[in-house]
This record gives structure tokens, sequence and C-alpha cells, in this order.
């Protein structure tokens, strides 16, 4: 035994100090018998025996457990999407890991957790604003970004087909594929977003694991984390954050688009980032979603052109201000019936944007995270590749900052069923693996080794009185809004991020 305790201390110094890695499938298990057995609970070091570290208490391999309860939302086929059950289309039995180990081999600590026995907490990383970073910060975070976009990821790979053509032609071929550390965060979320295949060119798209729904708060909290663990393994930094950019500026001009930060525009093509940025460099994976909808087939990785960020066709969108912040800070219910993109004074829906800023159903508007998107425009305001433009860590960690300043204010519960499928408490979020749940993601983020250095309160004592007429103005705006709404044509000058599709056509006899 203290062989086997040396042996795993070795690992996870080896590994660093860090907690889960979670993305799509491990390599190991990506093998004909890995699939044919649906069975992914690889040994932790060189014993066989020790699968999912049993040996030294661990883990152990069990039955996945899923969510059983009704969805609701518009995706109402049965047993067509591969992401229904997750992950049960691909493995049934993975490693469950005890107390605070994690991973997919039980060789980590959970989120939040340190020490060669997982049992000390780790003294969250901050967060910090963008615009505050020290010279030495900025270039750790813009280099470790080049880094992950160029290095494979060491343990996990991507299917590059669906799960029926999962083993090839001849059954004996698994189509996987390595993919870098950065394009596999924009896999993920490409993934979480691409259309049910149905045949070719019969792509069922009213269907989104991780927008339109409660998931999108812990789906890309929990998609970030992961990510910035990654980039904490490649910096050699236990403390490195990812920063967040404080979009609430309330003007028309990106402050971070400079070539010292994420990139300015093209001089000559200004849907193009400046050759002075190294993003302008960085190719795309994962765009062209109707051309693997019409070949039914997925991204498999491939470069795809370069990054795009039509901020000029943006020129009259005014980014979000910090009385919208504070205005959905004020919202109570963290969502409410339906739990989609019509559901009214739920903060979720106000922070993902689908709705005014105090909660008032206006589908004719985007609002905070979404009018972000919409600004950027480009590769920015199409979710299925959405991740490709590293501005999105920074948004995120903004949009995530307002929630765990909601979260700090009260408290609210995440709905158990009837959400859109993906998006019950209990529901394996999409494509990560092993399995978490919204739930597990659901909790204050020092409890997930984070926090943030910022302050969305109410700056004096007179602002609180201010928001309060602030949010009744608005309910009389949007009462005006929704007459004007309903004798107007709706009209959208951009493409949303997340345009709502609905499709009466039935495909059951697929099922
Ligand atoms: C898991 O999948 C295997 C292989 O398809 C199957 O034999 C087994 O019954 C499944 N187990 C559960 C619990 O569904
Ligand atoms: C795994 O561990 C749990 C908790 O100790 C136990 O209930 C379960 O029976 C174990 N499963 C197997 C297959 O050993
Ligand atoms: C089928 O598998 C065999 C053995 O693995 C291989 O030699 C053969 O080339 C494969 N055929 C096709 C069409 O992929
Ligand atoms: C994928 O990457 C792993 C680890 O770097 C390497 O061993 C393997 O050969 C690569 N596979 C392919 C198909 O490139
Ligand atoms: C990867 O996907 C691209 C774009 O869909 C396609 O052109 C290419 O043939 C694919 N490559 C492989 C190896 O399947
Ligand atoms: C920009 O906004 C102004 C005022 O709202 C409007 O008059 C103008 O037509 C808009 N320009 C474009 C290109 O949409
Ligand atoms: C929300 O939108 C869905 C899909 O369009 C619709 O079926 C549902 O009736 C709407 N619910 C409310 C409360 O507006
Ligand atoms: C938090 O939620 C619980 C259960 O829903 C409730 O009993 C409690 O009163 C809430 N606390 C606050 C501060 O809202």
């Amino acid at each position: 035994m203290p062989e086997m305790r040396r042996l795993l201390v070795l690992t996870l110094f080896g590994l660093g100090w860090t907690n889960l890695t979670e993305a799509q499938f491990p390599r190991v298990c990506c093998t004909v018998e890995g699939i044919v057995s649906k069975e992914c609970c690889p040994a932790l070091g060189s014993d066989p025996e020790n699968r999912c570290g049993v040996l030294s208490g661990r883990g152990n391999c069990s039955d996945v457990l899923i969510d059983s309860r009704p969805w609701g939302g518009p995706y109402r086929l049965r047993n067509v999407d591969d992401r229904e059950k997750w992950p049960t289309k691909f493995f049934n039995r993975t490693c469950r890991c005890f107390g605070n180990f994690a991973g997919y081999n039980c060789g980590e600590c959970k989120f939040g957790w340190t020490g060669s026995d997982c049992e000390q907490r780790k003294a969250p990383v901050v967060r910090k604003d963008i615009l505050s970073l020290s010279a030495d910060e900025l270039q750790e975070f813009l280099s470790v970004l080049d880094q992950a976009k160029s290095t494979v990821h060491p343990e996990y790979v991507i299917a590059t087909q669906h799960w029926l053509g999962l083993l090839g032609p001849n059954g004996t071929e698994p189509q996987f594929s390595n993919i870098s550390i950065y394009d596999l965060f924009v896999w993920q979320h490409y993934y979480s977003v691409r259309d049910t295949l149905l045949g070719p060119g019969r792509p069922f798209k009213a269907i989104d694991f991780s927008h339109k729904g409660p998931a999108f708060i812990t789906w890309h909290r929990f998609h970030l984390l992961s990510l910035e663990r990654e980039l904490q393994k490649l910096t050699g930094n236990e403390n490195f954050a990812v920063p967040y950019w404080r979009f609430a500026t309330g003007r028309q001009e990106c402050d971070v688009c400079t070539d010292a930060l994420l990139g300015g525009p093209h001089p000559g093509d200004p849907s193009r980032i400046s050759p002075g940025s190294r993003f302008s460099r960085w190719p795309v994976v994962c765009d062209s979603l109707d051309e693997y909808n019409r070949l039914v087939t997925l991204c498999n990785g491939t470069s795809e052109g370069t990054l795009r960020r039509g901020l000029t066709q943006g020129r009259n969108v005014t980014l979000p201000s910090m009385s919208d912040v504070r205005s959905c800070l004020n919202l109570r219910e963290f969502d409410s019936p339906p739990y989609f993109t019509n559901s009214s004074f739920s903060f979720r829906n106000a922070l993902e944007g689908f709705d005014r800023p105090d909660g008032e159903l206006d589908s004719s508007v985007s609002n905070l995270h979404n009018l972000v998107h919409q600004f950027l425009s480009g590769t920015s305001a199409q979710s299925h590749s959405a991740a490709n433009d590293p501005i999105f860590l920074v948004l995120h960690s903004f949009t995530d900052a307002i929630f765990e300043e909601w979260m700090r204010r009260g408290n609210g519960s995440f709905p158990d069923e009837m959400a859109p499928i993906g998006h019950n408490r209990h529901y394996n979020m999409v494509p990560f693996f092993p399995p978490v749940t919204n739930q597990d993601i659901y909790v204050a983020s020092e409890q997930l080794g984070y926090s943030y250095a910022i302050d969305l309160g109410d700056t004096d004592s007179g602002s609180a009185v201010i928001v309060l007429g602030c949010s009744l103005g608005g309910i009389f705006l949007g009462l005006l809004l929704l007459l004007l709404y309903v004798q107007r044509r709706r009209k959208r000058q951009f493409q949303p991020l997340l345009n709502a599709e609905f499709t009466n056509t039935k495909y059951t006899e697929e099922a």
C-alpha cells in the first residue's frame, strides 16, 4: 500500500493541484471494446485492478444516474438524439468517485479541493477585471490562450460521428479525433447547441442543452471552470484565473477590442481582427453547422477560416448598462415556468437576455448576455461557433459574476422538472464527462474554488431607490412597448445569438 500511495501522490503531483478535467470522452475509453461495453472505468495508475482508484478508496465503477423527471420545451421527440439521457447512449457505467475525489478515473479532486487526499480547501482563485490586470498577468492570459489553441488535449478526444456511426461503417474503427485544449472548449459549446440529426438535410432545430433554459447559468459556469483548470495546468500557476470583461458600459465601443487585449478591428476589413493581434491568426472550428446537418455528421475539429467580429455592423447597438445589471439582480426567482425564452420575471431569462433586464417579457429585444453577443456580431453572434472568439471567456466570466452576486443576495430554486431537455436540476449537462448535473454546479463559486474581485452591489444609498424607480418606470415602458410591438412587425437587425426556431414537422417515424 505505501507503494500505491506514493504512486498516487506522484500521479497527483504530475497532474498538479488541479481538479477534475471534464470534457468529451477520455481517449482511453474510446476503443471498440469501450464503446461496445459502454463502460468507461479506467484504472488509476499502472495496476489494472485499480479501476477508478477503488483499491485506495477513491471510487468505484457504477451505473450512470440519469434524470427521470419529465421535461418540457419544444423538443418532444424520443430516442432520436444521442444527447438524451446523457451520456448513456455512449457510456452507461463510469467511475463514481467518493468524497472529494473526481475525474474520469477518480485521479483528481473536485473543484475547490486540493491535497493528495483532496481534503484541503483550495484558496479561491480571483477573477479580475481584464482592464485591471498587470502587464505580466495580461501576458500570461494571452499567451496561455495561444498555448491552449495549439496543444492537443492530453486526455480527451471528440466524437466525430453521431452515436449510430460511432464505430465507423465497419464497426471496427472508432470515430474520434484529437483536438486542442481550446478547440475542445469550442466543440463542447457547439455540441450542446447543435441540431438533432434526423437524416440528410433534416435537422430538428428546437433543441439547445446550454441556452434558453435554467442550465444556461450552470452550463456556462462549468464550461469556463473546466477551461480555467486546463489553463492553470498549462501555465503551471495554480492561482491563474480567467479575467472578466465588465461589458455593462452602456457604450457603443468595445473597450477590450484593442490589439493589446483581445484584438482591434482590421483596418482594411472591419469584419476581421487586426493583424496586430495574435487572434487574427486563430482558425475557427465547428462553424459549418448547415454542412454537418446536410452530411449528417458532427464537427470534426478541422479549421474553417478565421475569426470574424463585425463590430461596425453593430455600430448602432449599445452595450448593456450597469442599471440593466442592477435591474436583473432585483429579480428573486431564479427561473419561472415554462423555463424557456418566454419566461418572465426570471433572473436567468433576464440575464441570458430574452427579457427586459427587469424581467418584463419583450421578445422583440435582446439584452445583457444576448445583446453582447449581437453587439460583437460575426463569429460571436452564432451560438454554435461563438466560443471560437476568446472574448467569449471574458464575456461569460462577467455573466457568471452577475449570477454569483445574485446568489449571494438570496436564493431561488433550480427547477426539478418540466424545463426543456437538459435543463432539469438533475440532468447531466451535455456533453461533459464524467457526468455532472446542473445541481452540482448551482453552488457558491467559493465552493468551486474561485471568486470575483468585483462589487456589483449598490454603490450609494440612493441607488436602491433609483433602481426601484427604474423598475417601476420599466414596467410602464414595457407595457407601452408591448402595445407598440403588437402593432408592428417584429424586426431584427442582427442575427440573434439564439434564434428560437420552432417547427411542427413530425419526425416520429424515426423514433
Ligand atoms: C449498459 O449497456 C450495455 C451494453 O449495451 C448493456 O448490456 C447494459 O444492459 C446496459 N446497462 C444498463 C444499466 O443500462
Ligand atoms: C460502489 O460504492 C458504493 C458506495 O460505497 C456502493 O454502494 C456500491 O455498491 C459500489 N458499487 C460497486 C459495483 O462496487
Ligand atoms: C474493415 O476492417 C478491417 C479490419 O479492421 C480493415 O482491414 C478494413 O480496411 C476495413 N474496411 C473498411 C471499408 O473500412
Ligand atoms: C492523439 O494524441 C495522442 C496524445 O498526444 C497521440 O498518442 C495519438 O497518436 C494522437 N492520435 C492521432 C490520431 O493523431
Ligand atoms: C472534417 O470536416 C470537414 C468539414 O465538415 C470535412 O470537409 C472533412 O472532410 C472532415 N475530415 C475528416 C477526416 O472527416
Ligand atoms: C442608427 O440609429 C439611428 C437612431 O436610432 C437611426 O436613425 C439610424 O437609421 C440607425 N442606423 C442604422 C445603420 O441602423
Ligand atoms: C412559451 O413558448 C412556447 C413555444 O413557443 C409556447 O408553447 C408556450 O405556450 C409559451 N408559454 C408562455 C407562457 O408564453
Ligand atoms: C432559500 O430557499 C429555501 C428553500 O427554497 C427557503 O426555505 C429559504 O427561505 C430561502 N432563503 C432565502 C434567504 O430566500
